[in-house]
């Protein structure tokens, strides 16, 4: 019987070297995806001095972005300690000034932040499927409610997660996934259906991968109401680059009520 997965697992997995590395290196040559670009740029609000979270800034890809967009009050954070100091580098080696707030905290906990306490934001995020490196859904939901606590009513939540559902194959897969979990023979470490954890050369990476529905509900326990969501592959092709860092994905837009 294995140990079962927590949080701290995960953000040990995101401070080995070989994951610092493999973000590091998005967050200096790849940028915003396309997508990516097309969703903010529809879904934030158009004045650059709206005030901005980031959830899971990892090294720094998306808050740089935000400030190449123009976005003046990013706040972005990020649990694992060795990818907040690339971001710091990364940031200063770009001169981002004061357009971007930087600090440690878990997601879980943000709004009790010193740094977040007593503002209110005009938008959250938490891009790449980071909400979905948070294992057990009472700690997704408690993220989705912290951030939902930093936002003003209305404001965005733009996010991405994998769909179970979305191809032929993932949904043949996850049949014979269920069928395990039936007979009590699934991975022992996982704590949740929908819950994948694989090494390869880039580390070991925790992942829920939710269907559409359970996106929905995790929304409507947590105080966000569901505006908008579409595949990647209905919003832009993705250059090789893109393609080669990240899979398929769902993009979500939900609205703080
Ligand atoms: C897939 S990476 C994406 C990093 C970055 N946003 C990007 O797109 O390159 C997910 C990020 O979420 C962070 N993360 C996961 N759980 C977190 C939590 N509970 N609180 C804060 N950050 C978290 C990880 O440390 C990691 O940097």
């Amino acid at each position: 019987m294995k140990t079962k997965l927590s949080s701290q697992q995960v953000r040990d997995d995101f401070n080995d070297l070989r994951a610092v590395v493999h973000y590091t290196r998005a967050a200096h040559r790849l940028g915003l995806w396309a997508s990516e670009k097309i969703v903010l740029e529809k879904f934030l609000p158009s004045r650059k001095t709206a005030r901005i979270l980031e959830a899971g800034c990892g090294a720094g890809r998306v808050a740089l972005g935000l400030q190449e967009l123009g976005y003046k009050k990013i706040y972005a954070f990020d649990f694992a300690e060795e990818l907040c100091a690339q971001a710091q580098s990364l940031f200063i080696e770009r001169e981002v000034g004061k357009a971007i707030t930087l600090f440690h905290a878990d997601a879980r906990r943000v709004a009790k932040h010193p740094e977040v306490e007593g503002v209110q934001f005009d938008a959250a995020l938490f891009m790449f499927n980071g909400l979905m490196q948070i294992p057990r859904m009472r700690n997704r939901r408690a993220a989705l409610r912290s951030l939902h606590a930093c936002c003003k009513p209305g404001a965005p939540l733009i996010f991405t997660t994998h769909d179970r559902d979305h191809s032929k194959l993932e949904r043949f897969m996850w049949k014979r996934e269920a069928k395990l979990w039936l007979t009590g023979r699934q991975d022992s470490a996982l704590v949740e259906f929908g819950d994948r954890y694989f090494e390869d050369d880039l580390g070991r990476t925790f992942m829920h991968l939710p269907n559409r529905d359970e996106i929905l509900e995790d929304l409507k326990a947590t105080g966000w109401e569901h505006h908008w969501d579409s595949m990647r592959r209905r919003i832009s092709k993705e250059p090789k680059a893109v393609r080669e860092f990240s899979d398929e994905c769902r993009f979500w837009v939900a609205q703080a009520d």
